[in-house]
């Protein structure tokens, strides 16, 4: 069984841990201190060493990213993080926000110029970064010589959205920054070249950000061998968290690669004794996984051999482990659906969200979710065809690679992934004209 770690948690559960006393008393700001004596290339070093893959959703590697940045001869170069933490079913970011914000703004540091940009609706994650913000302002750690030992200008900024999901797509939320409409810009250019007021730009997530401190001090290397899944590329520990139908809902620090199983018996099991009937990996862009599926890796010459045959639920959770299982690793908060929950309510739930959350730009996007959304609403209401039902993966395709961002891919593959493993269930509400669940989603 895979035991809770300590790292970016570290302070978690000390009175008053989001304090800059609390924070210097763990050692806080020492690798602020030593980054600064660092040439930035080594940094960097580090942070590849650290395989830290991106921990917003998409599992970039955070060194190589920071590689791209190029100093530009006239402009300034800013770190914006992400922390519109707007994916359905994850909240792990704002617990560093509220619990250890010096954390997050000690990787900022070793970053650089910095914004946050922090959905509004998080009060108190904004506060309390805020507040961290004006204590280091107070002590002379941030503005034209930090802690009084470079001539090297950094200053941290929070900046509020105003709550869109797409808002957390990077270079919609650079057009947010900037005061524009949210709407995702095309690539290329990206970020690195031209990001926020057209100066070269790294976006990360706020937890990726909130690992750099721990890994220039511990070394990288020896950070990324915290994770089960080292060997593979994907370093280090991270925050998981478990919702949905379980006994306690939490958010856990662990090595990288606990197991689908490990997870929910760490949430107390499924609710009231019930057997689990889907897990949607780590928010709802990522496809549903059931707990009969095997993982297939017949090529012996890969390093994830070793786990082909195995039940996925049993499977350590990493970005490649999951891609391979068809699904994504997406923010490692998983959530957890119970045997007698109507998976044609679930799905219909997540396409209204979609639908509602395209910004309109890409016509595949804007018209396939809402066409998505009402075909699924007819079906559970007991109006539907089996023809509709056909014709959803015909609209998901049309969505898939088609659009300005990967929103479109996010919304329509895991509406693929319901009607493919539930489709009994759909031509059950068709036949039967009615829902067999009577629409239960608890
Ligand atoms: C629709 C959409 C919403 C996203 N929302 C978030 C978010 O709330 N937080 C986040 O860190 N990344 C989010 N991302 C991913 C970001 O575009 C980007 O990849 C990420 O911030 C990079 O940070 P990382 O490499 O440290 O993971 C979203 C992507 C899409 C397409
Ligand atoms: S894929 Fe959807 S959300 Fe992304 S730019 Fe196109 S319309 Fe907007």
């Amino acid at each position: 069984m895979i035991e809770p770690v300590k790292h970016i948690s570290k302070n978690y559960g000390i009175d008053r841990s989001w304090t800059l006393e609390v924070y210097e008393r763990t050692r806080g700001y020492q690798a602020a201190r030593k980054a600064l004596s660092m040439e930035p290339a080594k940094i960097i070093d580090e942070m590849k060493a650290a395989n830290i893959r991106g921990r917003g959703g998409a599992g970039f590697p955070m060194g190589i990213k920071w590689s791209f940045m190029r100093p530009h001869p006239t402009k300034p170069a800013y770190l914006v993080v992400n922390a519109d933490e707007g994916e359905p079913g994850t909240h792990k970011d704002r617990t560093i926000m509220e619990l250890d914000p010096h954390r997050l703004l000690e990787g900022c540091m070793i970053g650089m110029y910095a914004y946050i940009y922090v959905r509004d609706e998080l009060h108190l994650s904004k506060k309390r970064l805020w507040d961290a913000i004006h204590e280091l302002r107070a002590k002379g750690y941030l503005g034209k010589r930090p802690f009084g030992l470079k001539d090297y200008p950094l200053e941290i900024h929070v900046q509020t959205g105003a709550g869109a999901y797409i808002c957390g797509e990077e270079t919609a939320l650079l057009n947010s920054l900037e005061g524009r409409r949210g709407e995702p810009r095309l690539k290329p250019p990206f970020p690195a070249q031209v990001g926020a007021f057209g100066c070269p730009t790294t976006v990360n997530n706020v937890e990726s950000i909130a690992s750099a401190g721990l890994a220039l001090m511990m070394g990288g290397a020896e950070f990324s061998k915290l994770s089960r899944l080292h060997e593979v590329g994907d370093g280090g520990c991270r925050l998981y968290g478990v919702n949905g139908h379980v006994e306690k809902g939490l958010v856990v620090e662990l090595p990288c690669g606990p197991s689908i199983n490990e997870l929910i018996a760490m949430a107390g099991g499924v609710s009231k004794g019930r057997k689990v009937k889907g897990v949607i990996p780590g928010g709802s862009s990522c496809p549903v996984l059931t707990p009969d599926e095997v993982f297939h890796m017949p090529d012996e010459k890969s390093p994830l051999h070793k786990y082909h045959g195995m039940k996925v639920f049993d499977v350590p959770m990493g970005v490649d482990t999951m891609r391979i299982a068809g699904t994504m690793l997406g923010t490692c908060c998983i959530t957890v659906i119970a045997e007698g929950t109507c998976m044609v309510r679930a799905a219909h739930n997540l396409a209204r969200f979609y639908k509602h959350e395209s910004c309109g730009q890409c016509t595949p996007c804007r018209e396939g979710t809402g066409w998505i959304e009402r075909i699924f609403e007819k079906i559970e209401t007991g109006h539907g065809d089996l023809g509709e039902l056909n014709e959803v993966s015909d609209i998901a395709s049309n969505i898939i690679g088609n659009t300005i961002c990967a929103f479109g891919d996010g919304a329509a593959l895991p509406m693929l992934g319901f009607v493919r493993k539930f489709r009994k269930e759909f031509e059950q509400h068709v036949k039967d004209k009615r829902c067999p669940f009577n629409g239960s989603i608890l």
